[in-house]
């Protein structure tokens, strides 16, 4: 019963993705960030697929093709509009948007913002619980761009509640999604409480091959992800209200922090 349920919510998710616009190629594209000499895979989606297009990349560990990773570096590269239509934009590391983890991210006050999600329904999705931790390395925010460089720790393999899953790096392709919207997200200076409109500005699924991910270099650039944005959060302890820093640790190349 379980598994006839999320096997129909698994072709429900690709015909939904399928029906809108074409499905992508999964053929990497390497491409260096100039300013870490970081190489990733990339896959972008086009102009005509979503207005300003979209760019998602991946770094992993040298042995990621034969033993699973459980974590990499990501390359986000989103767009924005204009000054009130800033959007968000994000990836599923298992494709679908049910039963993946999902990562959010929007640029917000000068930073980028990042929230981890999960649902097993097509409606707002819920905080995810799990051990996944991000890390940024670089963030870079024009008008109609933001840029994304992070480290995610312990992202390929999942679980909430009573549900588990992961994105194998040794079983090539990679199934991974996409989704971006045009409007900011609501409440946007904490990203557990944000209130985001359904992805209008395109949303697809893609069989993602691996091909100049792994790289010997990958531990030294580990080592440039410190910093934790975490924005503006209250956090109520009995009667006391305190307000979590906007982020920590030194300010990534490129970044523009607002001081709050
Ligand atoms: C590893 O990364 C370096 C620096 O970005 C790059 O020059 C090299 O081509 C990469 N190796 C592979 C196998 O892609
Ligand atoms: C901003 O972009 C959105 C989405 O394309 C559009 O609906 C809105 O009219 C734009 N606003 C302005 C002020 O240009
Ligand atoms: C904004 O960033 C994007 C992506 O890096 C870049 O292609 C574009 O040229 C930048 N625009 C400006 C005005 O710098
Ligand atoms: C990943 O998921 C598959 C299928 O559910 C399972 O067989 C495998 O053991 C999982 N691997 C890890 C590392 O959790």
């Amino acid at each position: 019963m379980r598994f006839c349920a999320n096997a129909f919510a698994a072709v429900a998710a690709v015909t939904l993705f399928l029906s809108t616009s074409v499905a992508q190629s999964g053929t990497p594209v390497a491409y260096t960030d100039p300013d870490t000499d970081i190489t990733f895979d990339t896959w972008t989606v086009s102009e005509t697929l979503s207005k300003g297009g979209f760019t998602f990349g991946i770094a992993l560990p040298s042995d990621a093709l034969t033993t699973d990773a459980s974590e990499f570096i990501g390359y986000l590269l989103c767009s924005s509009q204009n000054t009130t239509s800033t959007g968000w934009c994000g990836v599923s590391l298992g494709g679908t948007m049910t039963n993946s983890l999902l990562l959010l991210a929007y640029p917000h006050g000068g930073s980028i913002l990042t929230s981890f999600r999960y649902t097993t329904g097509y409606h707002m999705p819920d905080v995810y619980t799990g051990n996944a931790e991000l890390t940024q390395i670089s963030s870079t925010i024009n008008a109609t761009h933001y840029a994304l460089i992070f480290r995610c720790s312990n992202c390929l393999q999942w679980t909430q509640g009573s549900a588990s899953g992961n994105a194998s790096t040794s079983t090539s392709p990679m199934n991974l999604g996409w989704a971006q919207a045009f409007p900011a997200p609501g409440n946007p200076s904490c990203p557990s409480d944000i209130t985001i409109h359904y992805h209008d500005n395109g949303h697809n699924i893609w069989a993602a091959t691996l091909k100049n991910a792994p790289n010997t270099s990958y531990t030294d650039w580990t080592a440039m992800a410190k910093t934790t944005v975490k924005g503006r959060c209250s956090t109520k302890t009995g009667s006391t209200t305190t307000a979590t820093p906007a982020s920590s640790g030194p300010v990534p190349a490129g970044a523009t922090t607002t001081p709050k």
